[in-house]
């Protein structure tokens, strides 16, 4: 009769194990524990350097299916709330679990607004960062600040002060984006327009001049909220792995989001949009494909906003962010750069390198084209990028906090370093030229 265990036998010691699989095909990694080859053996250990095979959480947030190219959050297809939600009903969603009736949609964009101006200390904090400072790098820092200007954060097992956080967090952080953009361009700061929508109110505060009220196009804040909603949540990628592993230490969750975003900073992750751009710049014009993909086929490069851990078929983000650019250029005009796009997607797409590979563009690849078009320079794009994806962070993290199975992160290790060895005093030490190599290969 078919059993949920997995029957293991130790060649080792002939012994045999039942290890039981749990939610479908889950076995728990301290299960292999008990396989030892003798009594005083620490145990078998699963050995999975970029967590490539290893769950760390049981969650209800995001669902992925990278086989087929479906994404969905708590249980609603991606192209669904791309259609017809909006950003701060799907962060609800994201961070509730259900949609709101009206009532609880009123009341939550109501608390979301409140919390949209910052301490002016904030600005003065803001004052000291370099002229030409990323933005990105400034948001890590002025999100990590907040930990000092929210001493009541600490009390994350506090479902009030959890909330309270939440709502803080995706009030501030457009402004945040936004102080860091001005700072940037030398332009004085905008106030929040509680007036506007969460999107609205962000271009308002990036691009608004001397004009009295800042009117938002509507196709380009349309297009804004589809692109949150794509990035509000993705389970558990690189930065949102930050959230919960940094969080598991349970320091505040501001000090934890500046964690989470520095993740994101990176070039393989949310840093990818503005390095695609620069690779659709740097290759010019549709005759110099060809010669970029024999770079990448020999390994010289790689295809930014190529590629995904999860979904081995076509993004789903990345087929809505395609068909949306036609219509934020009717109105900004057409980026040149999404010809070479279009075409690289297509030539990448016939070749056994990326077929065999099973490489497809992801979400960075047509973000950061339209993010262009419509004016925002490169360096804010992981910035556009950290905006929503903080309701997906503040989601994971509480659902962390609330899980009586987490406990602070802490992989385990493969030693493979030196067994012991005795000091000995710096005269009797080898000669440099014998220890020149190990040393140079440890920094
Ligand atoms: N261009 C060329 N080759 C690639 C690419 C790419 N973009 N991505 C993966 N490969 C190849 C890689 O060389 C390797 O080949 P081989 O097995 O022959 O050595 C194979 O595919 C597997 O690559 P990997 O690096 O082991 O795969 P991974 O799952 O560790 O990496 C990734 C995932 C997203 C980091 C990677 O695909 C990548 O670097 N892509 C470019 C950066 C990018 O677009 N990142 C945004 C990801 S989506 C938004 C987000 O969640 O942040």
């Amino acid at each position: 009769m078919a059993k949920d265990t997995l029957s293991v036998t130790d060649n080792r010691t002939g012994k045999h194990y039942e290890i039981p699989i749990e939610e479908g095909g889950v076995i728990r990694a301290t299960a292999l524990r008990q396989i030892k080859a003798a009594d005083d053996d620490f145990g078998l250990m699963s050995y999975d350097p970029a967590f490539t095979n290893t769950a760390s959480c049981r969650s209800r947030i995001t669902y992925i299916d990278g086989d087929k190219g479906i994404l969905r959050y708590r249980g609603y297809p991606i192209e669904e709330l791309a259609e017809k939600s909006n950003y701060l009903e799907t962060a609800y969603l994201i961070v509730k679990g259900e949609l709101p009736d009206r009532g609880h949609y009123d009341r939550w964009e109501n608390n979301i607004k409140i919390h949209t101006m910052v301490h002016e200390n904030i600005k003065k904090f803001m004052e000291g960062y370099r002229y030409d400072a990323h933005p990105m790098g400034m948001l890590v820092g002025t999100v990590g600040a907040l930990s000092t200007f929210y001493p009541d954060a600490k009390d994350i097992h506090n479902l009030e002060s959890r909330r309270l956080q939440t709502r803080r967090l995706i009030g501030k952080i457009p402004t945040l984006a936004a102080f860091a953009y001005r700072h940037t361009k030398g332009l004085p700061y905008v106030y929040p327009d509680n007036e506007l929508s969460y999107t609205g109110n962000l271009l308002s505060m990036l691009f608004k001049m001397t004009e009295l009220r800042y009117k938002p196009n509507p196709v380009l804040e349309r297009a804004l909220e589809v692109l949150f909603i794509l990035h509000a949540d993705h389970e558990q990628n690189c930065s949102t792995n930050a959230m919960r592993s940094v969080g598991s230490s349970q320091p505040d969750p501001y000090a934890t989001a500046a964690a989470a975003i520095a993740a994101l900073y990176g070039p393989l992750h949310g840093g990818a949009n503005e390095a695609a751009i620069r690779m659709l710049m740097d290759i010019g014009s549709v005759a110099a494909i060809p010669d970029m993909i024999k770079k990448v086929k020999n390994g010289d490069r790689r295809l930014m906003g190529f590629g995904h851990r999860v979904y081995k078929n076509y993004d789903p983000r990345a087929k809505i962010l395609k068909e949306m650019a036609a219509q934020v250029f009717e109105v900004t005009g057409r980026n040149p750069l999404i010809d070479i796009a279009i075409e690289l997607e297509r030539i990448a797409l016939q070749d056994d390198y990326f077929i065999s590979h099973k490489l497809y563009p992801n979400v960075d690849f047509y973000s950061g084209i339209i993010y262009q078009a419509m004016g925002f320079p490169m360096d804010m794009f992981p910035v556009l990028f950290a905006i929503p994806r903080t309701s997906g962070w503040m989601a994971q993290w509480a659902e962390m906090v609330r899980d009586p199975e987490q406990k602070i992160a802490r992989p385990r290790q493969v030693y493979i370093g030196e067994q012991l060895r005795r000091y000995s005093p710096l005269q009797s030490r080898p000669k440099p030229t014998q220890r020149e190599d190990a040393v140079s290969e440890a920094i």
